[in-house]
């Protein structure tokens, strides 16, 4: 564990600086946020799953071919990343309606979308994260065209390889949020996928195997956050 003061702390994460200026070490925390801070609480032990639910996920695209940031994992709650200039667009790529896209489009949750829809968000806190499109993201100078494509291009990928993985562990993936960075001219998957970044749905009953237990007050949040993990690795904690 490094000592120091963390040079970013996020809702769910302290980032550190480390003895090589390009990487940087990712502290996991309990801490729990929904509807962009209002409500707030811990979930216990989330740190140590999103950590190794964020591992397994880093590895299996990594076989895969997607660039990351993932280096390794140090310890239960901590995570050796490469440094990145965040993009501020977050991709939210959705199989299912549900959440904000539900509610924008008038669907009901659980809809299944004809094709994957991808969604662009800023990513600002102020501003909460407001929805925008390609031409925003020029106007703004956010992200050229190209990392645009390649962040769209990476993003089906990854629908495509995690949804098939997770089918077989009988879980349907509803939808998940990605974030991407530059490094050494290169954009590279970053920040975490986790049941705080994506909706998993158990294929059998529909039971909800994420945040959404938290955000809606559902119970058991933990133990969902635990059954991704054991669904994933088999492992119990
Ligand atoms: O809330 P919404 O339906 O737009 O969320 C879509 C997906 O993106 C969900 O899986 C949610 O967990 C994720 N998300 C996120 N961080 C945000 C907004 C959404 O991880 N700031």
């Amino acid at each position: 564990m490094i000592t120091q003061k963390p040079m970013y702390e996020g809702k769910a994460k302290q980032v550190f600086a480390t003895e090589n200026p390009d990487e940087l070490m990712v502290y996991f925390k309990d801490d729990a946020t929904a509807f962009n801070g209002e409500k707030r609480g811990t979930i216990d032990n989330k740190g140590v799953f999103n950590n190794k639910i964020s591992t397994f996920f880093f590895n299996l695209l990594g076989k895969e071919g997607i660039p990351h940031h993932f280096i390794k994992m140090l310890s239960e709650r901590e995570m050796l990343v490469k440094k990145l200039a965040i993009l501020p667009v977050e991709v939210v790529v959705r199989n299912i309606a549900a959440g904000s896209l539900a509610k924008r489009i008038g669907w009901e949750e659980g809809r299944k979308l004809p094709t994957a829809i991808i969604e662009l968000y800023y990513k600002d806190d102020e501003l909460g994260d407001p929805l925008i499109n390609d031409y925003h993201i020029q106007a703004l100078g956010l992200a050229t065209p190209a990392q645009v494509e390649t962040m769209e291009k990476y993003a089906l990928r990854i629908n495509e390889i995690l949804a098939a993985f997770l089918k077989d562990k009988k879980v349907e993936l509803i939808d998940f949020k990605l974030e991407f960075g530059v490094h050494k001219g290169e954009v590279l998957l970053g920040d975490e996928i986790s049941p705080d970044t994506c909706r998993f749905w158990d294929s059998e009953t529909g039971q909800k195997l994420d945040k959404d237990r938290f955000r809606r007050d559902l119970g058991n949040v933990e133990e969902a956050y635990r059954e991704v993990l054991k669904r994933l690795t088999g492992e119990k904690s």
